[in-house]
């Protein structure tokens, strides 16, 4: 298990919930935390963990908490470079990268780069940048681990070392989210409130919409892909709306290998960071009497066009999948401020995709490139204005 971690994103559901973790397994030192703009929460995790770098990515708040912490040794930074000073502190062996949005993809690589292990939450990093990644991960050696629970689940089932030949497919199980079952005419009026309640995850806002469009289900099968190295085709989406299996890997000889457990986002977080020990964990132990009815079903394609989008973006590759997340991010952030419904995240997307000349093999500079494009494509398409 490693010792020394930073955490980027700790004020967010993912990296609150990483500190639990380490409350739980007391051996951690915490070097390096980060926000985006709740430095109340920072400033009182820096006097409970005393790290030695905490990073605001704005700049006024970070100014205001560099005088409130003034008597701690925790030096305070800001921005994009800061956020990169707390990915690269000499002393830490592994980054858990929760932060939200491809905000994530620089720091993530510049950790890369100085041999930290990755707990990878920030899906959104693989998805735009997944082949970057993955060979500056090759190249200097390091372990990008899962948290995400599905990809967590695949992990633990794919024996290490198993030839790919065996594996006949991936299959990520999805729970549908809060309107599973529903036909697009009953989501023209839903709200980001409704939106917002999953039924069985308590996440941050931005996934939580991702998980009611199934968005969130379409990023997962592209991180997948990088991760695992293998082909959209093998990789199956099933709606299971208990939660209880996060995902399964089917053999070749048609022996299936399945992850179940609660729905607890501390179990992956904490096997992320002790992989390949196991260590005691202060979650429940899954009640097989109590959840004794496991469903399955086909996920609904039309209703739920992102996720359709999602693997388009996959198919066509290059700076595709970069425009699928900003304009996804971009049309996320639209409809919880309530300037556009439900059902326009998709079309966002799609005639942002339509517009887009896709660069294949794309440099790290045409994806930063087409990720602001699409931001703009989104944002005149909405607000009317001409880009
Ligand atoms: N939550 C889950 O159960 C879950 C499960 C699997 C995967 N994930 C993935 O994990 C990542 C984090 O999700 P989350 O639910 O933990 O999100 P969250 O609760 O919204 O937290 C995001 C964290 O990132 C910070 N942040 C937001 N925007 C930023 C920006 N522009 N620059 C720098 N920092 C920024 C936030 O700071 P503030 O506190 O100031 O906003 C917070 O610390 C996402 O990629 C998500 O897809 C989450």
């Amino acid at each position: 298990m490693v010792e020394n971690i930073s955490i980027l994103g700790s004020t967010g559901s993912i990296g609150t919930q990483t500190l639990e973790v380490i409350d739980n397994l007391q051996s951690i030192r915490v070097w390096g935390v980060s926000t985006n703009t709740r430095i109340d929460l920072l400033e009182e995790q820096i006097r409970k963990y005393r790290p030695v770098v905490a990073a605001v990515m704005d700049e006024d708040y970070a100014g205001e908490l560099k005088d409130r912490v003034k008597d701690t040794n925790t030096r305070v930074v800001a921005g994009l470079d800061g956020l990169i000073e707390v990915s690269t502190i000499a002393q830490v062996e592994m980054v858990v990268t929760s932060v939200v949005g491809v905000v994530g993809l620089i720091p993530t690589l510049e950790a890369i780069k100085s041999g930290k292990h990755i707990a990878l939450a920030n899906k959104e990093t693989l998805v735009t940048a997944g082949e970057i990644v993955m060979n500056e991960a090759r190249m200097n050696k390091v372990a990008i681990i899962p948290v995400d629970s599905e990809h967590s689940a695949i992990f633990q089932c794919l024996k290490q070392n198993v030839e790919d030949k065996f594996v006949k497919k991936l299959i990520i199980t999805a729970s549908g989210g809060p309107f599973l079952g529903k036909k697009l005419e009953e989501l023209e009026n839903v709200t980001p409130e409704q939106a917002l309640k999953h039924p069985k995850w308590n996440m941050g806002n931005k996934i939580s919409i991702d998980s009611a469009t199934l968005m969130n289900k379409g990023l997962e099968v592209i991180e997948a892909k990088w991760l695992f190295n293998i082909d959209l085709d093998r990789i199956q989406v099933l709606i299971h709306p208990q939660s209880i299996i996060h995902s399964m890997v089917e053999y070749i000889d048609h022996s299936i290998i399945a992850q179940l457990g609660v729905p607890d986002m501390k179990i992956p977080i904490q096997y992320a960071i002790t992989y390949p020990e196991r260590y005691y964990s202060d979650t429940r132990s899954l009640d097989f009497i109590q959840n004794n009815t496991l469903t399955f079903s086909q996920p609904d394609f039309e209703t739920f066009k992102c996720l359709r989008l999602a693997y388009t973006a996959a198919r066509e590759g290059g700076t595709m999948p970069a425009v699928l997340n900003a304009a996804n991010e971009m049309a996320v952030q639209l409809f919880l401020e309530k300037r556009i419904g439900f059902i326009e995240i998709p079309q966002l997307i799609e005639s942002a995709m339509k517009k887009h000349n896709n660069i294949i093999n794309p440099s790290l500079r045409d994806i930063l490139n087409s990720d602001s494009w699409a931001r703009e494509v989104v944002r005149a398409e909405r607000l009317g204005d001409s880009i």
